[in-house]
């Protein structure tokens, strides 16, 4: 398997990810701005498959949005990069400052609408199929704020205009929630897959509505992203995911992918290619703020190098015959067997002799295969 990145491979990057300045709450810009044109450039240089970005990210080095979006287009068509995802910047601008769907201000809820609207038709123009939505603003650092039950009113329906937008548009684009527990807000609604997953049943056209899974951001919260992406695909609503590593409950880092818990990462990869995730492969993360302009590129493959080599360490785990033994004696197959045979009668069920003790006694053995995991993750097998 080789581990050189092609567009087959379906990696794809946000501007705003390499293109990040590294300004954070404590100190200034490391770098100058990057021109989205070098980074279309760039990333196919590097094998990327496509590139995605917020309304705002076009006018990095040049104000002018036709002239942004002709440069935009020009260096898309000339290295046939392909735009999966666009999205809005609807938190960095002060007007958002309370949000902008949930915003107490109802002026600004209906500016952040014209906002999408216009990057919609954007979106559509440039062949994007999905739509991110990250609430980074929607939430409040004090229950006084707002009564969430009413705020949740508000979002349902901005995302339910707007997708009655996309469907009378006729526009071929789904759109992708984007949970986050808090950052920069105290606390963000919709903050987990499981709050969102509640939240998109609820909504007029829910069936154009999925998710887009970030994995530092499940993991601030303490959750399990392997096991939020099992539940996203159980339910059909995994429409786009966010790469990157995190350490752990605290600030969202961002790191390149892999470069946090890496375990998880290969149990994620390993998911990803046998669970029958078609979507981009996107990384969402930022060369750490004491990265310079060369080594920004650095970063940016090494997202796609790691997934490689996860892919290739998790596709050796399975072919592994060990492995597969393992399995067998884990009994993980037979959690496949539904419980109760099909037209099975009460009484069968009830009146079935089982060995209580002998059950208790039975051990599942599950620290022979992760010592193999672990040994085909270190490329000790
Ligand atoms: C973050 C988020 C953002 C969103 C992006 C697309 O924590 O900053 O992950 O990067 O993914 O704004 O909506
Ligand atoms: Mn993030
Ligand atoms: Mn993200």
């Amino acid at each position: 398997m080789s581990l050189t990145p092609t567009p087959a491979d379906r990696f794809s990057f946000g501007l705003w990810t390499v293109g990040w300045q590294a300004r954070d709450p404590f100190g200034d810009a490391t770098r100058a701005p990057l021109d989205p044109v070098e980074t279309v450039h760039k990333l196919a240089e590097l094998g990327a498959w496509g590139v995605t970005f917020h309304d705002d990210d076009l006018l990095a080095v040049e104000p002018d949005r036709d002239k942004a979006v002709a440069a935009f287009r020009k260096a898309l068509d000339a290295t046939g990069m392909v735009v999966p995802m666009a999205t809005t910047n609807l938190f960095t601008h002060p007007v958002f400052k309370d949000g902008a769907f949930t915003s107490n201000d109802r002026d600004i809820r209906r500016y952040a609408l014209r906002k999408v609207m216009r990057n919609l038709d954007l979106a559509a123009e440039l062949g994007a199929s999905t739509y991110v939505f990250w609430g980074g603003r929607e939430g409040a650092e004090t229950d006084a704020a707002k009564d969430v039950r009413v705020a949740l009113d508000r979002f349902r329906e901005g995302i339910d205009y707007l997708a009655g937008y996309v469907k009378d548009r006729g526009y071929q684009i789904r759109f992708a929630l984007e949970p986050k527990p808090n950052e920069p807000r105290g606390d963000i609604l919709l903050p987990t897959i499981g709050h969102a997953l509640g939240f998109i049943s609820t909504l007029e056209h829910h069936e154009m509505v999925g998710l887009n899974p970030e994995v530092g951001h499940e993991q601030m919260a303490g959750m399990n992203f392997v096991h939020g992406i099992a539940q996203a695909l159980w339910q059909g609503k995994l429409f786009h995911i966010d790469l990157n590593g995190q350490h752990g409950p605290k600030y969202d880092q961002d790191l390149v992918f892999g470069h946090g818990d890496v375990k998880s990462a290969f149990f994620l990869v390993d998911l990803l290619e046998h669970g029958g995730y078609e979507g981009p492969r996107h990384f969402d993360y930022k060369p750490t703020r004491t990265e310079d302009a060369a080594d920004v590129w650095v970063s940016a493959a090494a997202n796609m190098r790691t997934y490689l080599l996860l892919k290739e360490r998790a596709k050796a785990f399975r072919a592994d015959p060990d492995v597969q033994e393992a399995i067998r004696a884990s009994r993980i197959d037979e959690l496949a067997v539904p419980t109760v045979a099909p037209g099975e009668s009460y009484e069968s069920l009830r009146s079935e002799e089982f060995d209580l003790d002998a059950a208790a006694a039975r051990g599942y053995h599950y620290t022979r295969l992760d010592q193999l995991a672990i040994e085909h993750l270190m490329g000790a097998r």
